[in-house]
């Protein structure tokens, strides 16, 4: 079922996702070269913490880490370790805090130093690939247009769009409904209200799109190696259109 928020609803799930945005917006600035995925993770926790909020992820279904940290073939849910980050690689620090029981979750993908063009390419594509489903978005859209467009402009550009993982509605649940898959055919899916909350997080690879996951439980690489990205907003819908609420 999916919730449909009221205005009080609407103004703490504005203020968690302020915290992330900030968070985001601290780690970037610091995350760099020969700096372990754990440092990157202290960064998020203390932040988020001096917010006066929770970061969500920590011990959500025994996940051990506040954020997840994905360096390069890793897609997802990337557990912070002593992995160390070299120039070159790309990093998605994918987090969610919540304050005052209500959630906000989102992802940036960080180029460190002298990435390859055909990295530094599916890092803006993967961020276009967002700007692309919420263009036209707004209440009465059929869902799966949000997937339509991801996969689309993905595809047009030669990169694989990962099936396994989706976004999601959200709210005092970091995962709500609905399912918010990166394909999808045009026209289809139920019709989106107004004053809904969702994470649109297009997760796209420079290869083969299909995913493992690691012993661990967790980490999600692609089955190629090869690099992937992964950019998350959370949106709330609106008449006339969207608003970004962690920008
Ligand atoms: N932030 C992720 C999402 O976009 C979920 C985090 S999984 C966790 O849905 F285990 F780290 F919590
Ligand atoms: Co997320
Ligand atoms: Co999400």
């Amino acid at each position: 079922m999916i919730r449909i928020k009221t205005s009080e609803d609407i103004e703490k799930i504005r203020a968690a996702c302020a915290v992330v945005r900030d968070t985001l917006a601290y780690v970037g600035k610091r995350i760099r070269a020969g700096m372990t995925t754990k440092e990157v993770d202290a960064l998020v926790h203390d932040y988020i913490v001096a917010c006066g909020a929770t970061p969500s992820s920590l011990g959500y279904y025994g996940y051990p880490a506040s954020a997840c940290v994905s360096v390069n073939e890793v897609v997802v849910h990337g557990i912070p370790s002593d992995r160390v980050i070299r120039d070159g690689d790309i990093v998605s620090v994918d987090i969610t805090a919540e304050k005052d029981g209500y959630n906000g979750d989102a992802c940036r993908t960080f180029c460190i130093g002298n990435v390859s063009p055909e990295k530094r390419k599916l890092v803006k594509v993967t961020e276009e690939c967002f700007f692309k489903a919420v263009q036209d978005l707004k209440a009465g859209t059929p869902l799966y247009d949000i997937g339509y467009q991801v996969q689309t402009h993905a595809e047009a550009n030669g990169f694989g769009v990962v099936r396994a993982f989706v976004g999601h509605g959200i709210g005092r649940e970091m995962h709500e409904d609905p399912s918010v898959p990166n394909y999808g055919r045009k026209g289809t899916g139920v019709r989106l209200k107004a004053n809904t909350t969702l994470c649109i997080e297009p997760m796209i690879t420079l290869g083969d799109y299909r995913v493992k996951t690691l012993s661990d439980g967790w980490t999600a690489v692609t089955l190629d190696n090869s690099p992937a990205a992964h950019y998350e907003n959370t949106v709330l819908i609106t008449e006339s259109g969207v608003e970004i609420l962690t920008l």
